[in-house]
């Protein structure tokens, strides 16, 4: 099998001496700003951010956890609009040189299997790679949608999967392999994303 050109071709992210160390909402903020030009990218990284910090949330994590859920979420695409060539080693780099929690290096790492070559291990790896096509996927129904996600339903998405043509960029296989991954089935993950998407802060 071809190799990936964006393969880290490494297993261990951060230095475990910093765990707990966060970016304040401040220093998150400043990168996203710096780094992303693309505002429908940005959205989606808050989107992405909102349902992983909502899903610790449910999981009764405590607030560090919560936090780094969030941040996880909302940092991983951060190198994509200006270096895509070099997704999401930029990214991994900056956050390491800032001696950053390694969970939350390692989340961003693995939320591309196929393109990184690095396995999600951690329930925060895994949901970050469930979260990600399909918070894309679900936002791009709601654009379609007149009444946005007011009444979106889990079988109007399916059907949209099903669909090849239509947001034909979001990888099908890949919502199924992160579903199998996290163990929880599609339709969940959609009733999830459908449920706390549109209570995303876009600010
Ligand atoms: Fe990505
Ligand atoms: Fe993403």
């Amino acid at each position: 099998m071809q190799q990936s050109s964006l393969f880290l071709n490494r297993n261990e992210f951060g230095d475990a001496t910093n765990v707990g160390n966060l970016l304040s909402p401040a220093e998150a903020k400043a990168i996203l700003d710096e780094w992303v030009k693309n505002d429908r990218l940005k959205i989606h990284m808050k989107q992405v951010a909102h349902l992983m910090k909502n899903y610790a949330l449910d999981q009764g994590l405590n607030d560090l956890e919560v936090q780094k859920w969030y941040l996880a979420g909302l940092l991983h695409d951060a190198d994509w609009d200006q270096w895509p060539e070099q997704h999401c080693r930029k990214i991994i780099e900056e956050l390491e040189n800032r001696a950053i929690d390694p969970e939350v290096i390692r989340a961003i790492a693995s939320h591309g299997p196929r393109y990184f070559g690095v396995e999600p291990v951690s329930l925060m790896d895994k949901m970050l790679y469930a979260f990600d096509e399909l918070s894309g996927f679900v936002h791009a129904y709601s654009l379609m949608r007149p009444e946005g996600y007011s009444g979106m339903e889990v079988k109007g998405v399916k059907k949209r999967l099903k669909d090849k043509t239509f947001a034909a960029q979001v990888s099908r296989e890949d919502i199924q392999d992160a579903s199998e991954r996290a163990g929880i089935p599609v339709d969940e993950l959609i009733f999830f994303v459908i449920t706390h998407q549109a209570g995303a802060d876009l600010s």
